[in-house]
């Protein structure tokens, strides 16, 4: 087991004294004759003392922009950043090991999330030196030449979700950072051991202050930091209730900028004339891969009457046929959840399902064992029922049918949320018909494939209760500095 103990502060790693959480890793091994999850170590519960140390020290290093990190050249923090790369790649297999016991990643999956971020951060760089030369001269008006200089904002918060501990939370980490903020990190609740390995290079690459780690609950940590005022930008990727407490626990709600990625419903809609196969295929993937675990993954699916049956007979057939198994495995899919209140979450979901007239569709469908929850397709769901409503964000999948395709547009007009929607069909016409009605819903209408985020430049973003501010390369650029112009009269 990991017991780690340190943590980062204004270029020093610490050694934490206080209390320990322990990590347990949601694969169970047999243990005298009874299945139990693995122990893959602890990690220290900072305190709020600690917290402030983390936030003073980023704000020292930022000294309201004066500081060495804000005032560098831009080719010199690209330099630093791509340091910490070449540190980070060194340790590619200690993050993604720990990544795949941690959240129960398949392996291959944890490793494409490594990769993915590494790519990322190489765009990110490619997309800065582009946005800088951009800023070259321009004139005004007559006689008056501008230039366009980009700034950083200050001290920034970043948390990052449990299901991509390290690719989310990069995507906001080193925008932020190579636009000269300064930053206060504090891992998720699960994925925080995978961040050990990275604690040296971060120390080594960046001037003191610049990039601080703490560890801990998010009441005792981040949550006294938020009622300071003095977190100038909150980077946060996980559910809208706590983005909503860590927000309002900001005094000066005017000098806070948010950067955020939220809960989503993402539906998708089968038509009467989809290819059956590839819509089945592409909604399963959707909605079950890492388990459902993701705030793109479709979390309803609406199947117009017509061809329901075929859909949902389809649907079972080849959910079938998905590998369930230890994360390591090749070719798995269905692996163990790592939230321990999820099973009972998703039960309470079902149950609510079946009391209104929905059947779980599939033979053992909802059945746990250990850490496993075998996938439930769910029909006919209807708007009594509360997983119509909620994000299940786990392998539960809720299936409407429905006569006219007004019903699904009303669905996505009336939700809370407006990331992404998956449209399947032949009919050219419908189709445009629905896009349409949709790209005011939502940020992305997908065409007869799964919702997804990438590839990583595109925007991310999503409207509502969904997203706040767009990231993904380029735009997580702007997201994390602002423009000033210097006007010179000739
Ligand atoms: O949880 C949200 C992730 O950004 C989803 O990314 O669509 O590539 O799985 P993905």
């Amino acid at each position: 087991p990991l017991h780690q103990k340190e943590y980062l502060i204004n270029g020093e790693i610490k050694h934490a004294e206080g209390a320990t959480q322990k990590v347990f890793s949601p694969v169970c091994i047999e243990k005298d004759g009874t299945l139990t999850q693995v122990e893959l170590g602890s990690f220290p519960l900072l305190t709020e003392k600690e917290a402030f140390e983390a936030m003073d020290a980023a704000a020292n290093a930022y000294k309201n922009g004066t500081g060495e990190w804000p005032m560098m050249q831009v080719d010199q923090r690209i330099k630093a950043v791509e340091k910490f790369t070449w540190k980070m790649k060194e340790k590619k297999w200690e993050v993604v090991n720990m990544l795949m016991w941690e959240t129960g990643k398949p392996l291959k999956d944890s490793e494409k999330e490594f990769d993915r971020t590494v790519e990322y951060i190489n765009d990110t760089i490619n997309a800065l030196k582009i946005l800088d030369r951009k800023s070259s001269r321009f004139e005004i008006e007559q006689g008056i030449i501008g230039k366009v200089r980009r700034g950083p904002l200050g001290v920034v918060l970043c948390m990052g979700p449990y299901n991509y501990p390290l690719n989310e939370t990069f995507t906001t980490l080193i925008p932020a950072l190579i636009m000269g903020n300064t930053i206060v990190f504090k891992p998720a609740k699960i994925g925080v051991l995978l961040h050990r390995p990275l604690l040296e290079a971060f120390r080594e690459c960046f001037p003191k202050g610049v990039v601080n780690i703490v560890y801990g609950r998010g009441r005792a940590t981040v949550g006294p930091l938020m009622s300071t005022g003095k977190i100038d930008v909150l980077a946060f990727i996980g559910t809208s209730k706590s983005a909503n407490v860590l927000k309002s626990q900001h005094p000066k709600p005017n000098r806070l900028r948010s950067v955020l990625a939220l809960e989503a419903k993402n539906p998708g809609i089968v038509l009467p004339h989809a290819d059956l196969d590839n819509a089945v295929k592409e909604c399963l993937l959707g909605s079950l891969s890492f388990n459902g675990q993701r705030c793109t993954a479709l979390k309803i699916i609406f199947v117009h009457n017509k061809i329901k049956d075929q859909f949902i007979q389809k649907f079972v057939t080849e959910l079938d046929k998905l590998k369930r198994g230890m994360p390591w495995e090749d070719g798995v899919s269905i692996t163990p959840l790592p939230e321990p209140e999820k099973p009972g979450y998703l039960t309470d979901l079902i149950k609510d399902a079946e009391s209104k007239g929905a059947k779980v569709v599939n033979p053992n469908g909802g059945a746990i064992c250990n850490t496993y929850f075998n996938p439930a397709i769910l029909f006919p769901v209807d708007s009594s029922m509360k997983i119509f409503h909620e994000e299940q964000f786990g392998p539960a999948v809720p299936v409407v049918a429905f006569d006219d395709v007004q019903e699904p547009i009303d669905y996505i007009v009336n939700s809370n949320y407006g990331q992404q929607v998956s449209l399947f069909g032949s009919d050219s016409q419908e189709l445009a018909y629905l896009v349409d009605r949709l790209v005011n819903q939502v940020c992305r209408v997908n065409i007869n494939s799964q919702c997804q985020r990438g590839p990583d430049v595109f925007p991310f973003n999503g409207r509502k209760d969904s997203a706040e501010g767009t990231l993904s390369v380029e735009d997580a650029l702007r997201a994390f500095s602002i423009r000033t112009i210097v006007a010179a009269k000739e």
